[in-house]
C-alpha cells in the first residue's frame, strides 16, 4: 500500500499541506498510544502499534518528498537548504520501520532485560525524533512549498 505509484500529483499542494498536518495529529495521537505502552512495560504493544501505522508513515513520507521537495527545488531552491535536512529525517525513520522495529516485536519480557531496556529506549526515541521532525515540517517545510507554490 505504500507505494509511490499511489501519489496523486492533482491534489493541490495547499490541501495537501492541510491533509498532511492532520495525518501528523493522527499518528500523534497513535504515539501518546506507543507511550503508554512503553510506560506499562509493553514492549510488545508499542511496536505492533508502531507495525500497524508504518505503511501509512512511509507513504506520508514519500508524498512530501515527490511533491513538496519537488516544488521547493524547482521554485526555491537557493532557500532549500533546511528543508531538505529535514526530510532526509526520513531516511533513520525508514530505516527503523523497516529493520530496527523487526528486532523490537521480538523482544519480550523474558529476554535479555538489557534488550528489553534498549527496546525501551529506541521506541521512545523512535517517537520523540517523529514530533520532532513534524515541528520542523510544520514550521520550515510546509511554508516554504505553500510559498514556492504560491510564487508561480
Ligand atoms: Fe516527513
Ligand atoms: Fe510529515
Amino acid at each position: 500500500m505504500a507505494s509511490a505509484s499511489k501519489i496523486n500529483f492533482d491534489e493541490p499542494i495547499p490541501e495537501m499541506i492541510k491533509r498532511l498536518k492532520s495525518e501528523h495529529r493522527k499518528f500523534e495521537s497513535d504515539f501518546v498510544k506507543v507511550k503508554t505502552s512503553i510506560e506499562d512495560n509493553n514492549v510488545i504493544l508499542a511496536s505492533e502499534i508502531i507495525q500497524s501505522i508504518s505503511d501509512e508513515i512511509i507513504h506520508h513520507a514519500v508524498e512530501e518528498e515527490a511533491r513538496l521537495m519537488r516544488v521547493i527545488m524547482h521554485k526555491v531552491k537557493e532557500e532549500s537548504a533546511e528543508s531538505i535536512k529535514i526530510i532526509q529525517e526520513h531516511n533513520w525513520v525508514m530505516n527503523f520501520l523497516k529493520n530496527r522495529i523487526i528486532t523490537i516485536e521480538k523482544v519480550s519480557a523474558s529476554s535479555d532485560p538489557d534488550e528489553y531496556e534498549q527496546a525501551k529506549n529506541d521506541l521512545n526515541e523512535f517517537v520523540s525524533n517523529l514530533r520532532k521532525h513534524f515541528k520542523e515540517e510544520e514550521a520550515i517545510v510546509f511554508p516554504l512549498a505553500l510559498r514556492a507554490e504560491a510564487g508561480d
